[in-house]
């Protein structure tokens, strides 16, 4: 039997590379590192393809779909798949696998390093001392903000959410979170309606996934709940966070700061944070260590390896 057609949408590792090659005819395979096909592109190089590999910053929605007459199944390298028209997908009886759990301590030690970069204004010191400004020691140089017996308020606690609570022990923190079920993991961390942790929490993490449901889950009504000391982290998706209502409150300072890994619209998120001091701005790398990005594409890998020989996939979704 021919081998199964494959579209890799972006550059991956070269072992991971070769892992899929005795198995798949790789018909398309985008060499950049970081720059997506455009639609049309996209939609040309899947009108033969039974299998597609992707990744989060793909949007495979019902266009391509229909452009894709084969498809038989998509990995995507995420455990995100809020980029992908999973509905479409299981209308044509496509697969859908994502990548769960080899991200989740990188992911949480990134949003605990995020909080930790925001409350101790880390890199703002950090370019004030590397743009020569640092002429003395003073008392009241760069006065953060201790995270040690503070209230972290964590909301989302799935797999990502847990392991973020268990660091916050470590710290001496209160930990409280909102989620639809309570965890039935054993964290030291107490669930209470969202309103309530808006209003206790020192630092806001969000950990959700994105849907409709979570469009905009702090908006402006969310962040006037919180505390003009608080601190928000996303290290979820943009569209949790309405964007233009977060720089207004930060430009009133109604919240102390924010550290923002995802972006409404990202890569091209508004220039208006740039103003800010008090945000600590990354590109979506909450995941991004050598070793578990490779995990996550190998992850992605096997699951089209499974695919191909018949077996059950590994972590599908749909
Ligand atoms: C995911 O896996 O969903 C992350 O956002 C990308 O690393």
């Amino acid at each position: 039997m021919a081998p199964l057609k494959l579209v890799i949408t972006r550059r991956i590792y070269p072992e991971v590379l070769a892992s899929l090659a005795p198995a798949f005819d790789i018909i398309a395979e985008n060499q950049a590192a970081d720059q997506p096909w455009d639609a049309a592109t996209l939609q040309r190089a899947v009108s033969e393809a039974d299998c597609l590999f992707c990744s989060v910053a793909d949007r495979i929605d019902a266009a391509v779909i229909a452009a894709a007459p084969r498809l038989k199944m998509i990995a995507t390298g995420a455990v995100g798949f809020n980029n992908i028209d999973v509905a479409a997908c299981q209308a044509r009886g496509i697969r859908v696998t994502n990548t769960p759990d080899v991200l989740t301590q990188t992911t949480a030690d990134f949003g605990f390093a995020l909080m930790m970069a925001t409350a101790r204004r880390i890199p703002e010191s950090e370019r004030y001392a590397r743009a020569g400004q640092w002429t003395g020691w003073a008392f009241d140089q760069f006065t953060g903000r201790d995270l040690h017996h503070a209230t972290l308020g964590i909301i989302g606690m799935g797999r990502i959410g847990c392991a973020i609570a268990r660091r916050a022990a470590g710290f001496d923190m209160r930990v409280l979170y909102h989620n639809r079920n309570r965890s039935q993991e054993a964290v030291q961390a107490t669930w209470v309606e969202r309103d309530q942790l808006l209003r206790e929490s020192d630092f806001v993490m969000l950990v959700v996934p994105y849907s409709q449901a979570t469009h905009h889950l702090i908006g402006a009504a969310e962040l006037a709940l919180m505390k003009p000391s608080a601190m928000l982290i996303n290290i979820a998706r943009g569209g949790v966070v309405d964007d233009q209502a977060l720089i207004t409150a930060l430009r009133e300072r109604r919240i102390a700061a924010a550290g923002l890994d995802v972006f409404e619209n990202e890569p091209k998120f508004d220039p208006a944070f740039l103003q800010f001091d008090n945000v600590v701005l990354t590109p979506h790398i909450a995941s991004s260590s050598k070793a578990t990005r490779g995990a996550m594409m190998q992850l992605a890998a096997d699951n089209l390896l499974a695919h191909a020989s018949g077996l059950p996939l590994k972590t599908p979704v749909a």
